[in-house]
């Protein structure tokens, strides 16, 4: 070992979740280091979800992030879903008692948390490779990396793995201190990012005989689409011309009339999975983000419920550090199982009620359409299904 940094917090990951909580942290004068496996470009390069809740972009303004989002970001008050042609409207401000949802992509929230942490003197070290935690039973972890034939380390109080599902960090932890819980689903979806007008103004959920699709956004020029796929299928197979011809047969005649078409900026097939690790705990060990948990993108959870580990994990750090309290440090995984299962719980819900499963019994699809049709005839139900798409309280 040469080189040796010694911060408070080392946190594993730069993406939205690791970037957030050192954001927040340093408000609060506590020092971190981010640790990032790839460049900033290649992170910034991912298309990934859009659809900010309620408390999420709270969360951004609170780490002094939130200006471009609060200008370029769109709110929206509803979404639609569709089926047997039909749109039905899902009005999430009447629903919940004046909540909504901020529609602003995971890349730009991503680029302003880069800029945050520059303007602040944040150390954010990319290309760090072989990231490894450290003694994380004891009270003096450390992380080990490497960067060209030099190995380095960061000392540090605590560790957070940020690192996502494929990271290093839940990896480290030994198989019979945790447990998992996952389902695969079996199909993926296949998006599509177009530089075109999006064919309506807010959210498509759409349900057909052939299978799901989604139209969504990222600005009034950047439209992102989705048709779920057989997990077989490759992008190879699916020309432009083929993607939209399935998308419009998927949506009321309306829509796939009105869509305007152009050619495909990013296309790109993701599985379907659900993922949970508890407890997200290990020794000084702190598990956030994708990197303990993953669902479906159907009901918009993923980088929100990212958020709400990084909220409680980030008050627990504070009140470890500003007050000698430590209660929160010791509650923080079971709080944020807490959230993450109802995130799941809606997850799986709404990836039931909308996709074609290929080993559905004719029974199971009846249920399915009553599903839908209970929802749409019970303000009740709407309302759930409403409370849980801005987001349950933090
Ligand atoms: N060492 C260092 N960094 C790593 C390592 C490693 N061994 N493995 C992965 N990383 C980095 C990845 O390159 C990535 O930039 O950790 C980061 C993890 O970021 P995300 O996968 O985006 O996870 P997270 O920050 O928790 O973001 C929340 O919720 O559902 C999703 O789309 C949503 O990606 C979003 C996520
Ligand atoms: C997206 O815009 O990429 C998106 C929106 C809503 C979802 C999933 C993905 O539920």
């Amino acid at each position: 070992m040469t080189e040796s940094i010694r911060t408070q917090v080392g946190i594993i990951g730069g993406g939205p979740s690791g970037l957030l909580l050192s954001q927040l942290l340093h408000l609060w004068g506590i020092d971190s280091v981010v640790l990032e496996k790839h460049s900033r470009d290649y992170v910034l390069g991912r298309i990934r979800a859009g659809v900010l809740e309620h408390s999420f972009a709270e969360l951004m303004r609170e780490a002094q992030v939130g200006a471009r989002m609060d200008r370029e970001g769109q709110i929206h008050e509803g979404f639609f879903i569709a089926h047997g042609g039909v749109r039905h409207r899902i009005d999430l401000e009447k629903l919940t008692g004046g909540k909504t949802v901020m529609v602003y992509g995971q890349t730009e929230l991503t680029r302003d948390l880069y800029e945050a942490r520059d303007r602040l003197g944040g150390l954010v070290i990319e290309n760090a490779a072989d990231v490894r935690p450290h003694d994380v039973e004891t009270a003096h972890p450390y992380i080990s990396y490497r960067q060209g034939d030099e190995t380095l380390r960061v000392d540090c109080d605590f560790v957070v793995g940020c690192d996502g599902y494929h990271g290093v960090s839940r990896q480290s932890i030994p198989k019979d201190r945790i447990q998992t819980f996952e389902k695969i689903y079996p199909f993926g979806w296949l998006g599509v990012l177009s530089r075109t007008p999006p064919v309506s103004a807010e959210l498509i959920y759409a349900t057909h005989e052939r299978g799901f699709a989604l139209c969504s956004l990222r600005s009034a020029t950047l439209s992102r689409y989705y048709v779920q796929v057989p997990l077989t299928d490759s992008t190879d197979a699916w020309s432009d011309e083929r993607f939209f011809d399935e998308l419009r047969c998927r949506l009321p005649p309306e829509v796939a009339t009105a869509m305007i078409t152009g050619p495909s900026i990013e296309k790109s097939i993701a599985p379907l999975r659900s993922f949970v690790v508890e407890p997200m705990r290990y020794g000084n060990l702190f598990l956030a983000g994708d990197a303990a948990h993953i669902v479906p993108p159907t009901g918009a959870r993923g980088l929100n419920t990212a958020a709400s580990d990084i909220y409680y994990l980030y008050h627990a750090l504070v009140d470890h550090y500003t007050g000698g309290d430590d209660s929160g440090l010791e509650s923080y995984s079971s709080r944020a199982l807490a959230r993450v299962w109802k995130g799941q719980r809606f997850s799986w819900w709404m990836t039931k009620l909308l996709h074609r499963f290929p080993d559905d019994s004719a029974y199971d699809q009846s249920l399915q359409h009553t599903e839908l049709d209970y929802l749409f005839s019970s303000e009740r139900a709407l309302a759930s299904l409403a409370e849980n798409y801005v987001g349950l309280p933090f």
